[in-house]
């Protein structure tokens, strides 16, 4: 089974989550800038809010990269509480990849919001996740 993680940041706390699940998988972490270069049984995206959605750059990736991807774990954070799980499922709906249903979501920090968020707390619980994830498949 092969396992890929990739993630969007702005301001590094969806790369800290991204790299928690990528040492869960034993793989490396990338950015959305890097490209699938062949099929992914799982894919764990990450992806945080701005603007109420996720980032143009990964809805960008998954129409890019549509063919290598068997199924999308989504992973991010946010200010208000709201995750970006429902738009992806939506967009990978419409090019026929299927979305795990079960997501990870914790409050990331933004302005003097949430400061330190993800902390060491959230870092543990999406380790559990990922590889809950990964056992299940
Ligand atoms: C430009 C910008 C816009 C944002 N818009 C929202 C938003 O609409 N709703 C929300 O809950 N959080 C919003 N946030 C907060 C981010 O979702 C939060 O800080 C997240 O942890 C950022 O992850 P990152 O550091 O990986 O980019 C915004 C952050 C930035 C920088």
């Amino acid at each position: 089974m092969k396992i890929e993680v990739r993630y969007f940041t702005k301001s590094g706390n969806t790369e800290k989550l991204a790299t928690a699940v990528a040492s869960a998988a034993g793989v490396g972490a990338l950015p959305v800038s890097e490209g699938l270069t062949g099929h992914a049984d799982i894919l764990f995206l990450g992806s945080s809010v701005y603007a109420g959605k996720p980032a143009a750059e990964i809805s960008e990736f998954i129409r890019k990269n549509a063919s290598n991807i068997g199924r999308i774990v989504v992973f991010g954070s946010s200010a208000s509480g709201k995750s970006s799980f429902g738009k992806i499922k939506e967009l990978a709906g419409s090019v026929g990849i299927e979305v795990e249903p079960e997501y990870f979501h914790c409050p990331g920090h933004f302005l003097w919001m949430h400061r330190n968020r993800p902390d060491a707390g959230d870092l543990n619980e999406i380790t559990g996740f990922a590889k809950k994830m990964i056992a299940a498949d």
